[in-house]
């Protein structure tokens, strides 16, 4: 590393390090935050329709008003600027920009997100964009959605028009969050949009979302050269349960089809052989070159796909013991240790260290971003005004020590981002999980900074001055 290090805050671990200019952020998503679905020219998305079936999500939530965000921006980036956050990872909703998947971008949609992002740069904030969110646009879906191929060349098309209006105000681009939940959730498990439950369906997804990065990668580099374009993926920690050879096998083959399945592709330029095994079936191939090829991986997608990008984006919850499962082959997997968050996942940081030190040692030297993790706790306003979640903050700590740890031991990482700014619609979980660092009433939305807000702030403050206190004397400076 080139650049001057800091040490961390003194509740850090002692071993964390941070580079200068490290990116210190939270997350958001538009759907999960916007509402005024039906404003600004806005078309529907899948999301609008699942979240409008009955069944689909916890008492029938939606997302149609969510936080509210579509009219508050203003005061939710004056916020986050008044908690110290200076870099804000948050996504373009497709079917505003565009509302029925193709044909010129809708005026309206161009200038809320025009205003957004010069808003960021007002308040000195860094905006960090992501193309994709899940909310395809509902005509698309109409279409065929993810598992037709000619979605991706629309995802292809829309990108290039994004980065003709908006491409100015960003330096850095995502171009599609976590394919693995939008192809599997969303096709295979049918809990999250558009609900389908058919593996053959959600292997097809996989690919053309996959697809969809590469040429929407491709858009860039023609139409903004200088932009810095990543995919985000979500990665879990996996281990077997026992050392039993069976526990092994369901360990790797859940590798395959969660993690590989992703990350081959884009780094190494082929899927995996784990990964074919798994899902041959439905048409995957490795390369699609030469003998064997089908419809689905065709020649030249790959060289798209692992077309190198800026940097590696990687979204963190999850640390499984897996266990082989019955016959269905479907393995069985639990937490380590779960905690008292309210989806009883693990508070276990060594679990980012490894996936950090996976990634960098086994798949690409380009610097990573932590483009998401966070908690969800059941969090409330007490007598006194205040959200205490002493949990969270023990876990940021926790977790933001892993990275500076990984940091030390040499792995390129550039920027954190918390999930999320404010509590909003969890998709199916809709508002029944709250992950924010901000507390959202989402009867008055009022918006009222939890202790982790502020928590995390002044530990950002006491990066930025380059404070390296003696453990026993905060305050001394470097
Ligand atoms: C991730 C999603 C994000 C949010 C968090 C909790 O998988 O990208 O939108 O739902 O989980």
């Amino acid at each position: 590393m080139t650049q001057a290090s800091t040490t961390a805050h003194p509740e850090l671990s002692a071993r964390a390090t941070f580079p200068a200019g490290f990116a210190w952020g939270v997350a958001t998503a538009a759907y999960q935050i916007e509402g005024a679905v039906a404003e600004g020219g806005r078309g529907p998305s899948i999301w609008d329709s699942f979240s409008h079936q009955s069944g689909t999500t916890i008492h029938g939530d939606t997302g149609d008003i969510a936080c509210d965000h579509y009219h508050r921006w203003e005061g939710d980036l004056d916020l986050m600027a008044e908690l110290g956050i200076p870099s804000y990872r948050l996504s373009l909703s497709w079917s505003r920009l565009q509302p029925t998947g193709t044909g010129p971008l809708n005026p309206e949609g161009v200038a809320f997100y025009r205003n957004l992002l010069a808003g960021c740069a007002a308040r000195g904030i860094t905006p960090y964009v992501t193309l994709y969110h899940w909310d395809l646009p509902q005509p698309l879906q109409d279409d065929g959605g993810w598992p037709a191929r000619h979605t991706a060349s629309r995802f292809g098309d829309y990108a290039g028009l994004v980065a003709d209006a908006l491409g100015h105000l960003a330096e850095h681009w995502i171009t599609i969050n976590e394919p693995m939940c939008a192809a599997f959730l969303g096709h295979s498990w049918g809990m999250q949009a558009p609900g389908s439950k058919d593996d053959r369906l959600a292997v097809r997804a996989a690919h053309h979302l996959l697809l969809a990065h590469g040429l929407a990668l491709a858009a860039f580099r023609e139409r903004r050269p200088e932009a810095k374009v990543g995919i985000t993926n979500i990665i879990g920690n996996l281990n077997p349960a026992t050392q039993s050879e069976a526990d092994r096998l369901a360990t790797e083959h859940w590798d395959a089809v969660s993690n590989r399945i992703f990350l081959d592709p884009v780094y190494r330029g082929r899927y995996a052989d784990s990964t074919v095994a798994a899902y041959g079936q439905y048409g995957l191939t490795a390369t699609g070159e030469g003998a064997g090829g089908g419809d689905l991986v065709q020649p030249g997608d790959l060289a798209l796909i692992s077309a190198p990008g800026d940097f590696a984006g990687i979204n963190h919850y999850t640390n499984m013991l897996v266990a082989a499962g019955d016959d269905t082959g479907t393995p069985n997997w639990q937490h380590v240790r779960p905690t008292p968050s309210s989806f009883g996942w693990s508070d276990t940081p060594e679990a980012l260290k490894t996936v950090l030190k996976r990634v960098a040692s086994e798949y690409t030297s380009l610097p990573l971003y932590v483009t998401e993790n966070g908690i969800t706790l059941h969090d409330y306003v007490d007598p006194n005004g205040e959200v205490r979640d002493t949990e969270r903050i023990h876990y940021l700590r926790g977790y933001i020590s892993a990275v500076g740890e990984a940091i030390a031991d040499g792995v390129d990482v550039r920027g954190y981002f918390a999930w999320s700014f404010m509590d909003n619609f969890e998709w199916a979980e809709g508002y029944d999980k709250r992950f924010g660092l901000v507390f959202v009433d989402y009867g008055t939305q009022r918006r009222i900074p939890k202790q982790s807000a502020h928590w995390y702030g002044g530990m950002i403050a006491a990066q930025q001055d380059g404070v390296r206190p003696a453990r026993s004397t905060a305050g001394a400076t470097a």
